[in-house]
């Protein structure tokens, strides 16, 4: 059995699908590793070090993707890669599933065998490959010390000699696996936080983590999660009250860090223009769903931009900019899923079909779109225009 990591294609790609760690797992389990000549150097895995855990390394193309068994990379394989990839190889990435039909195409058109990571269902003995929360934690994490760099102050209370420095304030607005660490790691950090979720579950949650929940009370027949802890679409009446409540105490607040997605759809606007002109100078909003259309429309991907004082970050991979900890746990989360696959004596790939965690995230089946978010093709399309078209790199 022979398993190949690509080198990312993306320059801001600085994430790869293979750690020293998961390379001897495979070896134990019987594959041969194969990577592409320093595909781990942007996450500081050299050459040498994954020769050292036992792969090999290929700088020709055809000569690494022959006789291949299992393709990994962090974003979808190019068509140059597919072009070359046997077709009965199966091919394990974050594809971006809802990127369109069109997007996803060329895996379709190359007869490939295709799981999206992202998709995979929300059950417990799934979580290990969980692939998004594993890079939405860190993401979290990040978007603190990024706003932490922007902001010309400090985030605690400090007493010297010379005066009192008052403690930064801190909104966090979704409170999913990026907000809580957002959350934790600004609280960490000494600054008073306030966070907000159309999920009431998520109240507790903040609570237990020192901060204060902000709140906009739900419809009463308003279910705001779905069975998969998701969160929905909201009622155009809760969102003018949530705008109305979000204004007032966005003033206040030094620091902004937004996380809010609904898988499939754009991402709410949740800081309009206006609410950001009422914000101080020198304050920051992070914006992490900038991928998705944004939670501002001011805030750009991948840039940092200031509109009356206020610094706007947008990086879009957040996670990515800290590679090492991301590759190592994207690596694991593609390690288990790998292992899953296996036959009960490890020593064969024998895919579960009828298995949920293998239904919830194949994409492709020998060429064919299989899962139910390409049932209806031409409605995927109208929703990826609305959430991509809304702000692109070279927008505005
Ligand atoms: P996400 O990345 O899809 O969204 C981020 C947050 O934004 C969510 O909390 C969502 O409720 C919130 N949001 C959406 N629209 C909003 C709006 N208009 N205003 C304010 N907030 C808004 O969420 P993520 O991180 O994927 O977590 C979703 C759920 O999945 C959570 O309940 C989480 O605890 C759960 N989860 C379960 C796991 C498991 O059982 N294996 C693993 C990880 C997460």
């Amino acid at each position: 059995m022979k398993i190949v990591i690509i080198a990312e294609r993306l320059a801001v790609e600085t994430r790869v699908a293979v750690s020293p760690f998961t390379i001897k797992k495979y070896i134990g389990l019987g594959f041969d590793v194969v990577i592409e000549k320093s595909a781990g150097l942007k996450a500081d895995f050299t050459d040498e070090l994954y020769q050292a855990a036992g792969a090999s390394i290929e700088s020709n193309l055809k000569k690494l993707l022959v006789d291949a068994d299992i393709l990994l990379s962090v974003q979808r394989p190019t068509a140059e890669i597919l072009k070359i990839l046997p077709k009965t190889a199966l091919v394990i990435a974050m594809l971006d599933p809802y990127a369109g039909v069109k997007q996803l195409a060329e895996l379709k058109n190359s007869g490939h065998t295709s799981f999206a990571m992202e998709l995979m269902p929300r059950i417990s003995r799934a979580q290990s490959m969980d692939v998004l929360s594993s890079q939405s934690n860190l993401a979290g994490y990040k978007a603190v010390l990024e706003a932490a760099g922007e902001f010309g102050r400090a985030f605690p209370m400090m007493m010297t000699a010379a005066g009192t420095i008052a403690p930064a304030r801190v909104f966090i607005m979704g409170v999913g696996v990026a907000g809580l660490q957002a959350i934790a790691t600004a609280r960490r950090l000494g600054a008073i936080v306030t966070a907000t979720d159309v999920r009431m579950a998520t109240k507790e949650q903040v609570e237990s983590l020192g901060a204060e929940f902000v709140m906009v009370e739900p419809d009463a027949d308003e279910n705001s999660e779905t069975k998969g802890g998701y969160a929905k679409e909201m009622s155009a009446d809760y969102k003018k009250r949530q705008a109305e409540l979000v204004a007032k105490h966005i003033q206040k607040q030094d620091i902004v860090i937004t996380t809010a997605l609904i898988p499939g759809r754009p991402a709410p606007e949740l800081i309009s223009k206006a609410m950001v002109e009422s914000m101080k100078p020198g304050s920051v909003i992070v914006d992490l769903a900038t991928s998705r259309g944004g939670n501002c429309p001011l805030s750009k991907v991948d840039e940092v931009v200031s509109h009356n004082g206020v610094k706007l970050i947008g990086y879009a991979n957040l996670a990515g900019r800290l590679a090492q900890d991301a590759s190592n746990l994207y690596a694991r989360n593609l390690m288990t899923f790998v292992s899953f696959l296996l036959n009960e004596d490890k020593n064969a790939i024998d895919v579960k079909w009828d298995d949920e965690i293998v239904t919830g995230i194949l994409v492709t089946k020998n060429g064919e779109f299989v899962h139910d978010l390409f049932a209806d093709e031409a409605k995927m399309v109208v929703k990826t225009a609305k959430a991509t078209g809304k702000k692109g790199a070279d927008d505005e």
